[in-house]
């Protein structure tokens, strides 16, 4: 399982990546829109410098026409580095767009999907990831493990090397179920993470063990330091 995180600030990526198991970073125009006017190429190359060349970067493109689109990843490729997988929304021209930059062998993640339809097209076109949108699914009545159950199943029907990396949560509960039915990898943002582990339970379990401890071998004395 590939776990992402879906954000471009650079102190959350610094710290994250030390912390967990991290294989990737995504961003979408929104997501940098947080981060305010920033330099674009030298913060995702930043972001590149943390990451490493193991761990994969997604980079959204933002023009919507065919050429624009592929001019962005033009940019994107020689301003950043030629591994970046270019995050293409799945639309008729995303489409189009997916099935040239795939013929030029350029890594790519389909984004923004909502359906199965989208996805089965992306999955055909070649797309290396696809990242079904999983809360939005959700507000709009779509079932999303349905969704991500089928996408799952339609990759193992053609023998695709396509994989799924679930998109927009609201919640751990959302993960664990796109994880559960199929999907290889989720990106996340750091709320997420900092939501899982906000259980009282766990503190107090930590907290247990080491009064548990304290009370025969003495307060501050860890294993390390027994003679
Ligand atoms: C991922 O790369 C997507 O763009 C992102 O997860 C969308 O999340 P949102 O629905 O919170 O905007």
């Amino acid at each position: 399982m590939e776990f992402m995180l879906d954000t471009a600030n650079i102190e959350e990526i610094k710290n994250y990546v030390e912390l967990l198991p991290i294989a990737g970073v995504t961003s979408n125009p929104s997501i940098v829109k947080n981060e305010g006017k920033i330099d674009f190429f030298n913060h995702m190359k930043k972001i590149r410098e943390i990451l490493g060349a193991e761990r994969s970067l997604h980079v959204q493109v933002v023009a919507t026409s065919y050429e624009g689109m592929l001019k962005d990843a033009e940019a994107i490729l020689k301003n950043i580095d030629s591994k970046v997988y270019i995050k293409v929304p799945v639309s008729t021209e995303g489409l189009k767009v997916i099935k040239t930059l795939k013929q030029q062998g350029i890594n790519v993640t389909a984004t923004a999907i909502y359906t199965k339809f989208q996805a089965y097209l992306a999955i055909a076109a070649g797309a290396d990831y696809i990242a079904p949108y999983y809360n939005r699914m959700e507000n709009l009545n779509i079932d999303p493990r349905d969704a991500v159950g089928e996408m799952a199943k339609e990759i193992a029907r053609t023998n695709s090397k396509t994989k799924i990396l679930a998109a927009s949560f609201k919640n751990v509960g959302q993960v664990n179920s796109a994880l559960e039915n199929g999907a290889q990898a989720a990106t996340m943002g750091v709320d997420i993470i900092k939501q899982a582990f906000a259980m009282p339970s766990i503190k107090q379990a930590v907290a247990d063990f080491t009064s548990d401890w304290e009370v025969i071998f003495g307060e501050g004395v860890t294993i390390s330091s027994l003679k």
